[in-house]
Parts: C-alpha cells; sequence; structure tokens
C-alpha cells in the first residue's frame, strides 16, 4: 500500500482547501478524484498543480469499473470523500443529479473501496480508512430554545439534498456494520471561506455587493446557521482521520451560530472597510440596507444550528475568527449571481 490518500471532490470548495493544507502540513501523496461539475475548478488548486505530491484525476464516483481500476492502480491507504451536489435550491429545482452522485456515487465508492481492502494484505488491512464528510443537515432544524445537535440527534432531513447525503450516512454506516470497512463520518454546519462556489451566502453577497447589485437573502433573514470556517473544518477532518475511532460519527462545528441577516451585515461592515467604493454602489442601488429579500425557500426563523464537538476536542479557532475568517476570502472570479 502507498503512503497515498484518495480524495474525491478535491477540485470543490471544501476538497480544495483540504488538499492545499495536507500538502502543507502532512507527508502523504493526494491523488484528487475529481468529475469537474460546474462546481469543481482546478484553479482552487493552482498553487499545488506541479507539487511533486499532488496529482488530479478527472472521473466520476458512480463509475465503478473506473474506482476499482483507480484504486487497484493506485493503492490508497485512505479515502477522504467529498464529492456531492451540495447546493440545497439546486436540489429543490432537480433532485435527480443528488441522488445519482451522493446516494449512487457514495454506494458505489464504498463498495468499490471494500472490495480493494478486502484484497490488502492484512497489516494494510487494518490501516486503512475511509472517511466520509456530511452535513449537519440531517439533522433538520431546530426550535429557538432547542439544545444543539449532538451525534446522537435523531436524521430528519428537510430537503432533497439533506435527504441525499442521510442516505449516504446510513450506506457508509451500513457498510462498516455489515462488513467491518473502516469508516468514519463528519458531519459539519455551514462553511465559510476561500473557493467557495458563489451560489452560497457569503461569497454571493461579497460578488453582489462589489458589482453593485442586490443582496438577496432568505425568507425575513433570522434564519439561524452555524459557521464553520473551512481551514478549521479541515483540520478537524485530520484529525478525525488520524485519531477517529472506526465506525464513529463526528460532529464538526464553528461554535458561531448566527442569523443570515448578521453574516450579510458583517458581510457589509467588512466591505466598508476594506472596498468602500464598491460597497457604497451597492447600498445606493438597492434599499438602506442594501438587502433584498428572496423567497425562494419560504423558512422563517428556521434554527439549523447549534452542533456540538461532542466527541472531537478543540481544534477549532475561537468562533470570534469568524470575521477574521472572511478576511482571508480572495473572492472568486465567477460572475456575481443575482
Ligand atoms: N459547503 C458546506 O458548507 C458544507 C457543509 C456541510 C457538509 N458539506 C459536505 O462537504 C462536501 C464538500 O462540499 P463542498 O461545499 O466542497 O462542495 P462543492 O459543491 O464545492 O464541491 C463538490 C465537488 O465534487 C465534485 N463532484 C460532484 N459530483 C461528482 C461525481 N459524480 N464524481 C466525482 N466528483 C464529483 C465536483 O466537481 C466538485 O469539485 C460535500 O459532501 C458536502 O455535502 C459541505
Amino acid at each position: 500500500m502507498e503512503d497515498l490518500i484518495l480524495v474525491t471532490g478535491g477540485a470543490g470548495f471544501i476538497g480544495s482547501n483540504f488538499i492545499l493544507q495536507w500538502i502543507a502540513s502532512e507527508p502523504a501523496r493526494i491523488l484528487n478524484l475529481d468529475k469537474l461539475t460546474y462546481a469543481g475548478n482546478l484553479n482552487n488548486l493552482r498553487a499545488v498543480e506541479s507539487h511533486p505530491r499532488y496529482r488530479f484525476e478527472r472521473g466520476d464516483i458512480v463509475d465503478r469499473e473506473f474506482l476499482r481500476n483507480l484504486l487497484g492502480r493506485e493503492q490508497p491507504r485512505a479515502i477522504v470523500h467529498f464529492a456531492a451536489e451540495s447546493h440545497v435550491d439546486r436540489s429543490i429545482h432537480g433532485p435527480d443529479d443528488f441522488v445519482r452522485t451522493n446516494v449512487n456515487g457514495t454506494f458505489s465508492l464504498i463498495e468499490e473501496a471494500r472490495a480493494y481492502w478486502l484484497a490488502l494484505p492484512e497489516v494494510d488491512r487494518a490501516g486503512f480508512r475511509f472517511l466520509h464528510v456530511s452535513t449537519d443537515e440531517v439533522y433538520g432544524s431546530l426550535g429557538p430554545n432547542d439544545p444543539a445537535f449532538s451525534e446522537t440527534t435523531p436524521y430528519r432531513p428537510n430537503s432533497p439534498y439533506s435527504a441525499s447525503k442521510a442516505a449516504s450516512d446510513h450506506l457508509v454506516r451500513a457498510c462498516h456494520h455489515t462488513y467491518n470497512l473502516p469508516v468514519l463520518t463528519t458531519n459539519c454546519s455551514n462553511n465559510y471561506g476561500p473557493h467557495q462556489f458563489p451560489e452560497k451566502l457569503i461569497p454571493l453577497m461579497i460578488l453582489n455587493a462589489c458589482a453593485g447589485k442586490p443582496l438577496p437573502v432568505y425568507g425575513d433573514g433570522k434564519n439561524v446557521r452555524d459557521w464553520l470556517y473551512v481551514e478549521d473544518h479541515c483540520r478537524a477532518i485530520r484529525t478525525v482521520l488520524s485519531q477517529g475511532r472506526v465506525g464513529e460519527t463526528y460532529n464538526i462545528g464553528g461554535r458561531s451560530e448566527k442569523r443570515n441577516l448578521e453574516i450579510v451585515g458583517a458581510v457589509c461592515d467588512l466591505l466598508d472597510e476594506l472596498r468602500p467604493n464598491d460597497w457604497t454602489r451597492a447600498k445606493s442601488s438597492t434599499n438602506s440596507t442594501g438587502v433584498r429579500w428572496r423567497h425562494l425557500r419560504a423558512a422563517s426563523a428556521r434554527r439549523s444550528a447549534g452542533i456540538l464537538n461532542t466527541k472531537i476536542g478543540s481544534v477549532m479557532s475561537p468562533a470570534a475568527a469568524i470575521a477574521n475568517g472572511w478576511r482571508n476570502i480572495t473572492p472568486p472570479s465567477s460572475e456575481p449571481v443575482s
């Protein structure tokens, strides 16, 4: 077995941050397997594209023959599985791709990983890990006074996206309990940071504000979510990969619950400071706050937050780092979305 980690979905937002952090901090090589959907962007990885410990391979996790050949040829000691369709709104308008990639793709990957793992010499089999990256959205939403999500919170997915992730979590769990595949699962809250596709709240707000466009906010803007800086998340995944107990699930949160309006307000404050001229244009093109409401998903005062890191210890920055995290975001180069 090689000192190689296979990462799926490494050209996306979290996967690319994970690879950049890994190459900077760990000795093992990385093979990045990605289909390059609309969400995959190899520019995210420009800093490591010719690094001797990094390689890219284009492929689809649904394709079992491709996976079989890849695993047999490359002999990874772990798989870190990020590849997914990840945008809730897209799942509402077109759930098929979510079932295809998140459910069927994860199933293909664990089946091929299982066959590969079973054929390994015993000493290598003991060290192999399959780490499945999932979301706290599988737990549904919380009332204002409910306790935070924990690893024992029952699954109550509310969107096609979260239902497809819940299904993949169950398949991964079952593969461990039925066949002993050494799996680890992480469920994290909302990530933010560099290289996020500008359909998600924070990059969308930054790009629209800089372009003088309205800032669309769902419902009444009072939805509460927990915000996790992507580099903290990647550090947590590395911790789980090296120290996690096989078969366990680990929640990863930022301990930073915010209303969407607070997020937009904080982004506006930062833009006032960092890009004052652009942001003045944004404000004058909309109403007095610069925020325009969008009623795509009517969900008033929904709380999908408060995730507890009950098992993982402290690899997070303090919650106060949220504003500093935003300072590290280079706005993506894509056109703003309205
Ligand atoms: N972004 C968040 O806030 C968040 C929160 C919780 C959990 N997650 C989970 O973390 C993981 C990564 O999320 P992200 O935000 O980086 O997603 P993303 O949409 O930015 O990236 C997904 C990547 O997967 C690739 N991909 C999609 N379908 C594929 C397929 N069939 N085969 C191979 N590659 C494929 C895409 O090309 C892309 O590079 C996902 O599993 C997601 O469910 C994300």
